[in-house]
């Protein structure tokens, strides 16, 4: 399963939903899983190696780099034993002059045969704006938009799902997103309004939370430093709705009762 989180706005939240859904899913499941920090500004893959060397070559090389495998620029997190982290160091897959289109397409089809062969779950954190490679991510894997209900962000998101739709349906597909997730909700009823001004599927409402703000201040994983809070709540609820933790459900929350113990 290879997930990305998208959106037109900068500060939704995708790379903390990113770092921490790849978390709770690498505590769900014993499956391999993936966090991709494609966008080099967020560098949301640090919450997860804290402090570990990232290796030279990232995400885009590996795209853009014929005899590049994925494995080379695969890292293990030093959180969960099946946690791992591929970053970029470059935010455009297709930037000007620089990548052949057919070459891209190529390695993300070798890349995902791959990833469907192993069992893998990934999930990618993309870059923020709109252009073309916003496009491949949407139709290329299971896409999910993230917003907040905030005025601004809510009309650049609206704007960045039309455009992308828009174009989408040049390649014959109607519905490139499997739905929104909306972040940074103070009250009740407000994800379901933002997903119906959006016209996509409410896949997960998530708090505004205090916990969060901390979290990031001191550059902590805020399902790690806050296992009881609304929002890590949340982000566990939303791996097992996208099926991340489908097998190992049970047996996990009887083992997050007996971690919740011993804490206490
Ligand atoms: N649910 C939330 N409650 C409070 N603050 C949040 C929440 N989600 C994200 N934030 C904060 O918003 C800021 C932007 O988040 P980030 O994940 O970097 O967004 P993006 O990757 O979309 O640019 C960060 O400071 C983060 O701590
Ligand atoms: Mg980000």
């Amino acid at each position: 399963m290879i997930a990305s989180l998208l959106s037109g706005k900068g500060g939704t939240g995708k790379s903390t939903l990113a770092a921490n859904l790849a978390y709770a899913a690498s505590r769900l499941t014993a499956k391999r899983v993936i966090l991709v920090g494609a966008d080099p500004a967020s560098r949301s893959v640090e919450f997860l190696v804290e402090g570990r060397d990232l290796p030279e070559y990232g995400w885009i090389e590996y795209l853009t780099t014929p005899e590049m495998h994925f494995e080379e620029i695969v890292v293990q997190s030093s959180l969960t034993g099946n946690l791992f982290v591929a970053y970029s160091s470059r935010e455009r897959i297709l930037h000007g002059e620089f990548e052949d289109p057919n070459l891209v397409a190529e390695k993300i089809s070798r890349f995902k045969g791959y990833i469907a062969r192993t069992g893998d779950v990934v999930i990618i954190d993309c870059p923020a704006g709109l252009a073309v490679d916003h496009l491949l991510y949407a139709l290329l894997f299971d896409s999910y938009v993230v917003t907040t209900p905030a005025g601004a962000d809510l009309a650049g998101t609206k704007n960045f799902v039309f455009t992308i739709e828009r174009e989408a349906s040049q390649y014959g597909i109607a519905k490139p997103f499997k739905g929104v997730v909306v972040n940074m909700v103070r009250g009740r009823g407000e994800g379901e309004a933002v997903a119906e001004e959006l016209a996509l599927k409410l896949i997960a409402a998530l708090p505004a939370s205090p916990e969060v703000e901390k979290a990031t201040a001191k550059r902590q994983l805020i399902a790690k430093a806050y296992p009881r809070s609304s929002f890590t709540q949340a982000i566990y609820e939303l791996a097992s709705k996208l099926g991340l933790g489908e097998r190992h459900a049970k047996k996990m929350s009887l083992l997050d009762t007996l971690l919740n113990l011993w804490r206490r």
